[in-house]
């Protein structure tokens, strides 16, 4: 039988973080939230944490499971290889109750980079047209499905509340590689500031935590490239750089 060790904290009721456990029972295939669902239902409903698709989709179950960020639901028990599952909620977001983080400043920095397209000339009157090729360099990005293991397993996030975060920016160069959009070097000379690529230490965390294998660290890399190459050739405009 499994023992799930929870960091729990409530901020209305509890001085300090604790660890509870829960006996959840063997079954083949049990996935870690179908084991916070069998506490929530059966031990104690009071317990708090995030779910919502069950098929690693829409990002609300990453949390802190075993030494690693993983989606929850993704995350079969079985191959955990250990008796005890130890789940933490994401570092650094505040804690709102037990497992449950504020995803604020994390969707904060995911605006700042206008993750929509700004068009360079008046839209067409139906779409605008991509060859297959210009489609194909958006691949893999847009996959994307925003859970924030990227940003709380990133030691510069966790220590500068100002920097953008693997995720923010690795959606944009989603839209600095995208043929539709109009607004490249201004999107590049955002990138370039005192909070953008260039405070990446390169320290892959963000890239070996990701469950959808992607890749923002080589993101970042190709921004950085990107706005060097623009700079050197006098191409990037002022830009304001908002409050903190
Ligand atoms: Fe999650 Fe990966 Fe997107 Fe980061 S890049 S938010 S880890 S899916
Ligand atoms: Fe952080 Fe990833 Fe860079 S972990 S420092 S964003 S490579």
């Amino acid at each position: 039988m499994p023992q799930f060790r929870i960091l729990r904290f409530d901020p209305d009721r509890d001085q300090k973080p604790y660890f509870q456990s829960f006996d959840v029972p063997e079954k083949k295939g049990i996935t870690v939230l179908e084991g916070l669902y069998h506490i929530i239902e059966n031990l104690d409903p009071s317990l708090a944490f995030r779910s919502s698709c069950r098929a690693a989709v829409c990002g609300s179950c990453a949390m802190h499971i075993n030494g690693q960020y993983r989606l929850a639901c993704e995350t079969n028990v079985d191959h955990l290889h250990s008796h005890t599952v130890t789940i933490r909620p994401m570092a650094h977001l505040q804690v709102i109750r037990d497992l449950v983080v504020d995803m604020k400043p994390f969707f904060k920095n995911y605006e700042l980079i206008k993750p929509y397209l700004i068009p360079g000339e008046e839209p067409p009157e139906r779409e605008f047209i991509q060859t297959i090729e210009e489609r194909r360099r958006l691949d893999v990005k847009v996959d994307c499905i925003l859970c924030g293991a990227c940003f709380a397993s990133c030691p510069v996030a966790s220590t500068d509340e100002n920097y953008l975060g693997p995720a923010a920016l690795l959606k944009a160069l989603r839209f600095v590689d995208d043929s539709r959009d109009g607004a490249t070097m201004e999107r590049l000379a955002f990138l370039a500031t005192d909070f953008g690529v260039f405070r990446c230490h390169t320290i892959f965390n963000c890239q070996q935590v990701c469950p959808k294998d992607l890749d923002p660290t080589g993101a970042i890399q190709r921004l950085k490239w990107k706005a060097i190459w623009a700079k050197l050739k006098g191409k990037l405009p002022k830009v304001e750089v908002p409050a903190a």
